[in-house]
């Protein structure tokens, strides 16, 4: 496909219906429409349509081992996709009543109905329930679980709004459906049932996200665990690696970031060293920033382009604005980020790791 992909607006009730409907044709005959969840804007397709599905891979250019998520409008369709055998069983429903619909996805044993591309060819399938209103809408429209990944090409940052699914997307897609930003900003977390027995009744956080650790243990009195980083992953030392270029980057913007952690104070003094640094250089920085950063760098951000993440004390917030901060500082023209760290408590989780994964360098002050 080439022809520009439709977006269509959502926000005058009078016409949610026929756009929800053109959508769920497209998705029933296998066509690839992007919508938006309360995490982050997916890219669906019919995931009992093993063609359609690989639509999906071709559009982002995402490698074939990267299994997509599928989902499903409420916990009576996981039991079409995915087999919750005992000892299971207590777990999956004591964590879907208490967070589907929303950002919470769990991986299970697959049924066979789920073709091995949607898997990449794995025996598990990764399954959620969204809670926003036209993610619903269109899956019980379409009346088929729907496979989507974010709406992004692969490793780029993911996308928050209908303009960033089209900046990345534009004439590889059959439609987009605009609802404004997604609320939550950073993906579902991804909870591995599937190792259940050998992990003695606890879960394993591949990913942390929207729904936290702590939210997890509340539910379900044990601790989930943690999934062990590659030793392939970027906090290895950077002297052991072929080159900067050759570190896996995630949630990435165009623009090298370098990440700066430690003490508030520290973290301002690294700051504004590199930026004066870079300056001589002739480069031009632009920095990601927290509310409270505004005033002890006051002087740095008069002179450079910066965005407000929101305030240390809301992490939900710094979570909404996240990925939407770097996609801004991308298009600023700047040839470099930097970007202060943030706190790892509740959400915080999930926007520390997205920030290391998205970076280049990751500056322990
Ligand atoms: O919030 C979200 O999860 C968004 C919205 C659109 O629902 N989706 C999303 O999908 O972030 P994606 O493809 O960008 O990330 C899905 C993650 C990937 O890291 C993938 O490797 C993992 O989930 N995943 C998918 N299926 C899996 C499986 N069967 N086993 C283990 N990991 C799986
Ligand atoms: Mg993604």
């Amino acid at each position: 496909m080439s022809s520009a992909t439709p977006l269509l607006p959502l926000n005058e009730p009078a016409r949610v219906d026929d756009a929800i409907e053109r959508a769920a044709v497209l998705i029933r005959s296998g066509g690839l429409v992007a919508f938006p969840t309360e995490t982050v804007y997916g890219l669906g397709a019919n995931a009992l349509d093993g063609a359609a599905v690989q639509r999906i891979f071709t559009a982002k250019g995402r490698p074939a081992h990267d299994p997509i998520i599928v989902h499903v409008a409420e916990v009576e369709q996981l039991h079409n996709v995915a087999r919750v055998d005992e000892p299971l069983r207590a777990t999956v429903d004591a964590l879907t009543m208490r967070f589907w619909p929303g950002a919470l996805t769990l991986v299970l044993p697959k049924r066979d109905a789920i073709p091995s591309v949607v898997t990449a060819g794995g025996p598990t399938v990764a399954v959620r329930a969204p809670r926003h209103p036209i993610a619903q809408a269109l899956l019980r429209a379409a009346e088929r679980p729907i496979a989507a990944p974010s709406a992004n090409r692969f490793s780029h940052t993911s996308p928050t709004t209908a303009q960033h699914v089209l900046a990345d997307l534009n004439g590889r897609i059959d439609l987009i459906l605009d609802g404004g930003r997604t609320p939550i900003g950073v993906e579902s977390t991804v909870l591995d049932l599937s190792q259940f027995d050998l992990n003695q009744g606890a879960p394993t956080i591949l990913r942390p996200g929207g729904v936290t650790a702590a939210m997890i243990e509340a539910c379900l009195g044990v601790a989930p665990r943690q999934r062990v980083e590659h030793a392939s992953e970027h906090e290895a030392p950077a002297e052991a690696l072929p080159g900067p270029g050759m570190i896996e980057r995630h949630y990435a913007p165009r623009t090298t970031l370098h990440l700066y952690t430690g003490a508030d104070e520290a973290v301002h003094r690294a700051l504004r060293e590199a930026a004066e640094v870079l300056i001589e250089r002739g480069e031009r920085p632009a920095l990601l920033l927290a509310r409270e950063d505004l005033t002890p760098l006051a002087d740095l951000a008069a002179r450079l382009p910066h965005v407000d993440i929101g305030s240390l004390l809301q992490p939900e917030a710094i979570a909404h604005n996240l990925f939407y901060a770097l996609r801004a500082l991308d298009a600023s023209n700047a040839t470099r980020l930097l970007a202060r760290d943030v706190p790892a408590a509740g959400i915080g989780d999930a926007v520390r790791d997205r920030l290391r994964r998205a970076s280049s360098v990751v500056h322990e002050v």
